[in-house]
């Protein structure tokens, strides 16, 4: 259920000017929406100014990689978000945007390796040079998958930016030209990442809860 309704406004009062320590009234003693969102995080993986730090590396490293050519950003929803609104921001060269997005996982943390198109590119890619941005590679599945089908498109080129990758459970092989972080095997959420639709706005990376994990191999 989308918690949409008046009973949540309350938490939504507008923050103090200048962060003056002003809390929204109702948001009790505590932290407010944080301490909420925090309850699903075990650890903090990533902190905010080290992914900073490597999406203005990834930037550089991309803007060299792509100067003079005809650049496309193809974000996977809904994940990758977050990521390439920051990434294209550390870019000097020219681009434009697209999304597409594809079943992958519904509520559970396992891939099913069943891939749908449930919503396609509006831009033709053809003659393109094409970076599919996505927020994490994990079986590889999903992926392997968007490229093979990009690839029948005849794109100029077709490479991935990733923000992380989990190398111990790659079932397929996916050649990633740009990888954020490698991260153990652990569920991670925030930055874009959810479990369950949620924790996507949370700043930072971390491992999510144990107590939230399902019982998935
Ligand atoms: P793959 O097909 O197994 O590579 O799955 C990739 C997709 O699964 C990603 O785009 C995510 O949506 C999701 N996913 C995989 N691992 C995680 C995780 O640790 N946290 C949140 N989502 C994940
Ligand atoms: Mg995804």
């Amino acid at each position: 259920m989308k918690n949409t309704g008046p009973e949540s406004t309350v938490a939504r009062a507008a923050p103090g000017v200048g962060g003056a320590g002003l809390r929204p009234a109702g948001a009790g003693a505590g932290e407010g929406r944080e301490m909420e969102l925090e309850q699903g995080v075990a650890e903090i993986l990533i902190d905010e100014a080290t992914l900073r730090g490597r999406l203005v590396e990834l930037g550089a490293e991309i803007s060299a990689d792509y100067a003079g050519r005809d650049l496309l950003l193809v974000g996977v929803l809904k994940g990758a978000v977050f990521f390439m609104a920051d990434l294209m921001r550390e870019l000097t060269v020219s681009c434009e945007i697209d999304f597409m997005a594809i079943s992958s996982y519904g509520a559970a943390t396992d891939s099913s390796g069943v891939v749908r198109i449930l919503k396609d590119l509006d831009i033709n890619v053809s003659g393109r040079d094409v970076l599919v941005v996505e927020d994490i590679i994990d079986s590889g599945l999903t992926l392997s998958y968007l490229m093979r089908n990009l690839r029948a498109r005849k794109p100029a080129s077709l490479e991935i930016a990733a923000l992380l990758t989990k190398p111990e459970r790659r079932e397929i092989d996916v050649p990633v030209r740009y990888v954020g972080f490698e991260i153990p095997n652990r569920f991670v959420i925030g930055y874009g990442l959810d479990f369950a639709e949620r924790y996507r706005n949370l700043p930072y990376v971390a491992v999510l809860h144990p107590d939230l994990v399902p019982n998935t191999t």
